[in-house]
This record gives structure tokens, sequence and C-alpha cells, in this order.
């Protein structure tokens, strides 16, 4: 199998789904995918779903492209990029079905905060590239972090709180098992696009 690994044909018009992925299917987003656990969790167990795993570290991409060549997943595809230009230019719009945004980097010295990936824009690119009905999952050890984008979310005033994902624990981020054995909280939320707005 060759790489997952997608380059666009240029980094400033919209993606073609059909020429990043095989078949159509409903689109997902793992934003900041990390060393891959959810993504290759969600691509085995949902192969009726295709996946974009995003990361800007090209050293994680690659491994995570060698997992998902040696299980033969033909519903994942990775690209290297930074994630909020990615939402904002690059994902056309009412195009995604679900985003997973997995322990997001906190940066949580309060001047570092305008570096979170959570803004009002951000929010705004999210809804803007999510299909009616779609969904953001988010986790997070940072509880100033959660509250943070729960406000931003229900700011936008198109995005409604509901019950967080229940997964199991094979579907765990490699972040997210880290914090559980120390001992930590993680905060979970996620939140649906209205249908009609
Ligand atoms: C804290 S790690 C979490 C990884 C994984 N989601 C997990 O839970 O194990 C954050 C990941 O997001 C990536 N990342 C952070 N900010 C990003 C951005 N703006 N665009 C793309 N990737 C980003 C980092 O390179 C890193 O792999």
């Amino acid at each position: 199998m060759e790489t997952v690994l997608y380059t666009p044909p240029n980094w400033i018009e919209p993606l073609n789904w059909q020429s990043v992925f095989a078949k159509s299917r409903p689109i997902e987003v793992d934003v900041g995918c990390g060393k891959g656990g959810f993504l290759l969790w969600v691509a085995q167990t949902q192969p009726d779903q295709n996946f974009l795993g995003v990361d800007r570290l090209l050293l994680r991409l690659r491994k995570v492209d060698k997992k998902i060549r040696r299980f033969g997943l033909s519903n994942v595809r990775l690209i290297r990029i930074e994630a909020s230009y990615l939402i904002a230019k690059l994902i056309p719009e009412s195009s995604v079905s679900a985003y997973h945004i997995y322990f997001p980097d906190p940066w949580p010295k309060r001047r570092h905060h305008r570096r979170r990936l959570f803004s009002s824009a951000f929010v705004r690119n999210l809804r803007r590239t999510l299909q009616p009905s779609g969904a953001v999952n988010v986790t997070t050890d940072q509880e100033d972090y959660f509250r943070e984008i729960g406000t931003l979310m229900q700011e936008s005033g198109v995005f409604a709180a509901e019950s967080p994902l229940t997964l199991p624990d094979e579907a765990r981020t490699e972040f997210e098992r880290e914090f559980l054995a120390a001992g930590m909280l993680v905060f979970r939320g996620r939140w649906r696009r209205a249908a009609c707005v």
C-alpha cells in the first residue's frame, strides 16, 4: 500500500474530496491527530466513513502513515498542515460530518493563550465547514481552556452542547492514556451544529 500522506495540488484552493479519498463517504477530521491512537481505532471500527488526520509534525504523521499501511486501511488520509489554515481555507463548505479535537495544545500561560487553536474565528470556520447537524468533539486536560471553548461555542449561536461521546478504552488517544494514568482529570465536550443556520 502506498503512503496515505496527502499533498494537495496547491495550498490555496479548496480540497476536492474526490481526489483525497478513493471512495465517497461521510468525512470526519481528527485535528492534531498526534500518534494516531484514536484515528487508527476509529478508521478500523467505522469503515463506512472517511477520516482525515491533520498534524503539523511530519515525523508523527510518517509513523501514523506506516501503521495505517500495515493495517491496510483505505478510508484514512493524512495531511501535514496548520489546522486553522486547513479549516479556514482548504476544507470545502458544509462537507465535514464531525471534527475530533483531542488535547489541542493547551498553552497554559496567560500570555500564550492567543496561540490556542480555539478562537471565535476558528469556531466560525468549524461551523462553515460542518454539514448541518455535524458535531465537534473535544477533550482537554485544561479546565479553563475547556470552559473557554464552551463559551466560544455557545457565543457562536449555532452550536448546541450535548452529551460527550462515550468511547471504549481502545479508542483513547496517547495523551488521554498518559493523563488518566497520572490520575488527572480530563474534560470532554460535544457540540452539534444547528440543522438550518
Ligand atoms: C497535545 S498533542 C495531542 C495529540 C493527540 N490528539 C492525542 O490526544 O494524543 C497535540 C497535537 O496537535 C498537533 N498540533 C498542535 N497544534 C496544531 C495546529 N495548529 N495544526 C496542526 N497540528 C497541531 C501537535 O503537533 C500534536 O501532535
